[in-house]
This record gives structure tokens, C-alpha cells and sequence, in this order.
């Protein structure tokens, strides 16, 4: 499989055969082809800026994602190389525009665009790799275009509102969840759809793994938040606590503010006040690291992603489906 910097080990698959070990690998590397060469621009600035985060790594999952729904169906062909393109750039897009969000100085192990450059570079190379998600995206037709439109509105509605707190009278996990699926789950459905879609699957399997893909990466954006706190930054290339220090409301910070129970007392007035000193946010992240909250979300983290693997059921049996499902405990066992 292609070596991507930092590539951990919930893309390496465990007991997939060698024959769709090679197929993934040589549909990743055409894959990773078109970006670069649909990032290369005739401004050198332009070129640099918008193939930074490629060059400093990443895990490929989504196009992964998509070359392994097509597993399902032909395979690997032309068009299906092309929507996992549009689909991480897509993705890449989003990075951009949230490390502005997000105040975050590093991603992938290398600085952010907006801390190498600045916000307004960062949006407007965003604006640009968005643009040429969808001019690839245009050259597969007017269905895949127009999900690719809906997929984007549901993911910037999320980061709109992850950006907010949580209305009065509602349910703060029904807000959380509600924001998972539209920033990070609707993505990933679109990435296993495209990939059935262009192998030619029928409609009953573009429609599972497409299910499939938003529980997938709902699990996904539960693992994330858990590794915002738990992991080190050599394990995922981003500064550990980046959503205590923007107050980000996650499963783990909802239920420790929900607990009555006084030895939460100290903690709870960390996560409400200012997390900028480091000293406040290495304290916060310590009493969460050993908290039974962080379990709490990681048993919710599973559940989405055993819920996603009940999702294949149908399926006929194939080294693909095992893959598929080995992929769902990879999502939420992985710390990077
Ligand atoms: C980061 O996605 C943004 C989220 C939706 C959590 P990834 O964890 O897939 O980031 P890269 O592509 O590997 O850098
Ligand atoms: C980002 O969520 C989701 C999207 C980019 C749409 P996060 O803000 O948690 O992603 P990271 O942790 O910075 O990668
Ligand atoms: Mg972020
Ligand atoms: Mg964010
Ligand atoms: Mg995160």
C-alpha cells in the first residue's frame, strides 16, 4: 500500500488478501497521480500552497474507501480512480478552511496553511482545491456532481455549527452526533457510494455502502475527538487538545460536565474556563486522559462502528466485505 507519512494502522488491513493488498496499492497510487497533477499550477505560489498538505502526508482513507466499495463491484476503473480523487480533495479542501477555524498551527506533521501562510491564503487555496475537486468531479456526470453538491452543503452546515455551541433546550449529544454526521459522515458515505456507483453495483449496494460509509465515519469523527485528547502529536501530526483550547463540546467533555459528582469539580471548571495557558490545558488533558468518560465515548465509538458492519450483512461473502469490516474496527481502535 502506498506509503503515507504517519500512516497508521487502521489502513493497513488486517488479513486482507495479497491480491486486493496490490489492487488498493496500485488504485492509491493513480489515485495520488491525478492529485498531483491536478494541484500543479502555473503560478509557482499557487502550486506550493496547494500541494502543501498533500506533500506533508495524510491517511488516504476516503479514496481508499472508495477503491474498496468498488471491490464490490469492476474494480479500480477509470472513473472510480477519479471520483476518490475529487472525494480527498474534497477532503483536503475542508482541512484548509478548518485549520483557520480551529486556530491549528500543525497538520499532517507540518505546519497548517494558515500558520505557514495565512488565513486568507488558507481559504482561498480551499476555495481553489474545491474548485478542482468539482471540475473532476464534473467529468462524471450530472448524478455524481449533484452529490457532491449535497455532500458539501451537509459538510459545511456541520462545521458551521460545530463552530457554535449547542442551542438552549436541546440535547447536547443529539447536537454533537447531529454535527459528526454532517461534517465528517456525509463525506465519507459519498466516498463508498462513488466507489459502488462507478464499479457499476447495483442500486441496493450503492445504497449500503452508502449507509455504511456515513456510520463508518461517524465512528470516525468519535475516534477523532477521543484522539484529540488521548494520543501525542507524533501520532497524529496535530497538536493534542486543539478542541479543549476552542471549547469544541465533544462526547468526553459533554458527560464530564453533565457529572454531579464533586471529584469532577476541578475539571469542570478547566473545560469552562480558559484552556490558552499550557499549563491549564496539560492539566485538563491529564484528569481527561484517566477519566471513565473517555471509555464511555469509546464504547459509543464501537457501537457506531459495529452498527456500520451489521450495515454489510447483505452482502455476499468476499475478501472486500472482510476488508469492509475490518475497516470499521480500524477506524475506532486506531490512535493517529
Ligand atoms: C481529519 O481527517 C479530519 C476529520 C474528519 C477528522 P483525517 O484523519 O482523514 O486526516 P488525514 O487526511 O489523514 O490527514
Ligand atoms: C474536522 O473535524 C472535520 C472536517 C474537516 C470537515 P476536526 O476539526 O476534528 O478535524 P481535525 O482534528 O482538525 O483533523
Ligand atoms: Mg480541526
Ligand atoms: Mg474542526
Ligand atoms: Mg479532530
Amino acid at each position: 500500500m502506498a506509503a503515507q507519512r504517519g500512516t497508521p494502522s487502521v489502513l493497513s488491513l488486517p488479513g486482507a488478501g495479497d491480491g486486493l493488498r496490490r489492487r488498493l496499492s496500485d488504485g492509491l497510487a493513480a489515485v495520488e497521480e491525478l492529485i498531483a497533477r491536478r494541484v500543479d499550477h502555473e503560478d509557482p505560489f499557487i502550486a506550493q500552497a496547494s500541494s502543501h498538505l498533500t506533500l506533508a502526508g495524510g491517511k488516504r482513507f476516503r479514496p481508499l474507501l472508495t477503491l474498496l466499495a468498488a471491490e464490490l463491484g469492476d474494480g479500480a476503473g477509470e472513473q472510480v480512480v477519479a471520483a476518490a480523487a475529487g472525494v480527498e480533495l474534497t477532503h483536503l479542501a475542508s482541512l484548509y478552511h478548518d485549520d483557520v477555524m480551529d486556530e491549528a498551527d500543525v497538520r499532517r506533521g507540518a505546519p497548517s496553511a494558515n500558520a505557514l501562510y495565512d488565513n486568507s491564503t488558507a481559504i482561498l487555496v480551499g476555495d481553489l482545491l474545491f474548485g478542482t475537486a468539482s471540475d473532476i468531479v464534473a467529468d462524471l456526470g450530472p448524478e455524481a456532481v449533484k452529490i457532491q453538491a449535497q455532500t458539501f452543503v451537509r459538510l459545511c452546515s456541520g462545521q458551521i455549527r460545530d463552530d457554535r455551541p449547542c442551542p438552549p433546550g436541546e440535547d447536547p449529544v443529539t447536537y454533537y452526533l447531529r454535527v459528526l454526521e454532517d461534517k465528517t459522515g456525509v463525506l465519507i458515505a459519498t466516498a463508498a457510494r462513488y466507489g459502488a456507483m462507478f464499479a457499476g453495483c447495483d442500486a441496493a449496494t450503492v445504497e449500503t455502502m452508502r449507509e455504511y460509509g456515513e456510520r463508518l465515519g461517524m465512528a470516525f469523527q468519535l475516534a477523532d475527538d477521543l484522539i484529540d485528547i488521548a494520543s501525542e502529536a507524533d501520532e497524529t501530526g496535530k497538536t493534542p487538545g486543539t478542541d479543549l483550547r476552542e471549547g469544541k463540546r465533544t462526547l468526553p467533555v459533554i458527560h464530564v460536565l453533565a457529572s454531579e459528582d464533586p471529584a469532577d469539580a476541578r475539571l469542570q471548571e478547566l473545560l469552562t474556563g480558559d484552556l490558552g495557558p499550557d499549563a491549564a490545558l496539560e492539566e485538563a488533558l491529564g484528569l481527561l486522559r484517566v477519566h471513565p468518560a473517555m471509555e464511555h465515548a469509546r464504547e459509543h465509538a464501537v457501537a457506531v462502528a459495529s452498527r456500520a458492519q451489521e450495515v454489510l450483512a447483505p452482502l455476499p461473502e468476499s475478501d472486500a466485505k472482510d476488508a469492509l469490516h475490518a475497516l470499521a474496527t480500524g477506524v475506532v481502535t486506531r490512535v493517529g
